[in-house]
């Protein structure tokens, strides 16, 4: 465990968000399909998840599917909806006998088959009552939609008390967040060397650290992770004030 002597176990952040992205890139550097790319990307998550239960940490995200991603090809919408829903089934139980709380972040639409939000369901009760760390699914997640949906959900609530625009606070719409007792992201991390969020929590991200890797996620190991700690640890957070 020699990577811990240069973390700082006081300053583990509570929450990390990541941006899973490049399995379509490392599938077409080795001539395979993308969809090989995603399979090959199970195995990062699972280790990413022991390295976060190896530091303690308390909260981590993964951006798995956006609002966005039904604009691609209908065969790898279909693959993609299939291999999350074999791998929550798969993974849940070994999931739950390592305390970990399994929770789902997106719109649960039409959209997104039956067959996968039973497996959902089934997950969250399994494990609803881990504490060791969430792990928090982004699954058909939008930061737009998870915005627009809270607007829409203050607005039903509001009307009915006749509450006017400007009482309306940050509070108020972060509470109607779709999972609002999660912190918000301490640090974000994406894969692949794109440097963009692309809609992932974008309401909670607003004070998270970034950090960029070229890695392509099916490369990407628990040890990125520390890596990207550390430098998270490095770093003073301000928060708009003067240090
Ligand atoms: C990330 O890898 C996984 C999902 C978005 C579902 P990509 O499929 O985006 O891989 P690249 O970015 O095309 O390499
Ligand atoms: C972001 O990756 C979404 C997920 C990782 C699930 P994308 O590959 O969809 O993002 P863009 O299109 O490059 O911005
Ligand atoms: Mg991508």
């Amino acid at each position: 465990m020699s990577y811990l002597h240069d973390l700082d176990p006081a300053r583990i952040p509570r929450h990390v968000a990541i941006v899973m992205d490049g399995n379509g890139r490392w599938a077409a550097q080795r001539g395979l399909p993308r969809t090989k790319g995603h399979e090959a990307g199970e195995r990062a998550l699972y280790d990413v998840v022991e390295g976060g239960l190896e530091i303690g940490l308390p909260y981590l995200s993964v951006y798995a599917f956006s609002t966005e991603n039904w604009d691609r090809p209908a065969s790898e919408v279909r693959f993609l909806m299939n291999f999350n829903r074999s791998l929550i089934r798969a993974r849940r139980d070994e999931l739950h006998e390592r305390g970990v709380r399994i929770r789902f972040l997106g719109r649960r639409d039409w959209r997104l088959p039956r067959s996968v939000q039973r497996e959902m369901e089934v997950a969250e009760r399994l494990t609803g009552r881990n504490e060791r760390m969430h792990l928090v699914i982004a699954l058909n997640y939008g930061g737009r939609a998870e915005i627009l949906d809270a607007v829409r959900v203050l607005l039903d609530d509001r009307r009915r008390r006749r509450v006017r625009g400007e009482r309306i606070t940050e509070r108020s719409i972060g509470r109607r967040m779709y999972l609002p007792d999660v912190p918000d992201p301490d640090l974000l991390i994406r894969t692949s060397g794109e440097m963009r969020t692309s809609n992932f929590l974008l309401w909670q991200a607003a004070y998270a650290e970034l950090w960029f890797t070229p890695v392509l996620w099916p490369d990407f190991d628990r040890e990125h992770l520390f890596e990207a700690i550390r430098d998270y640890q490095k770093r003073e957070r301000r928060f708009g004030g003067v240090g």
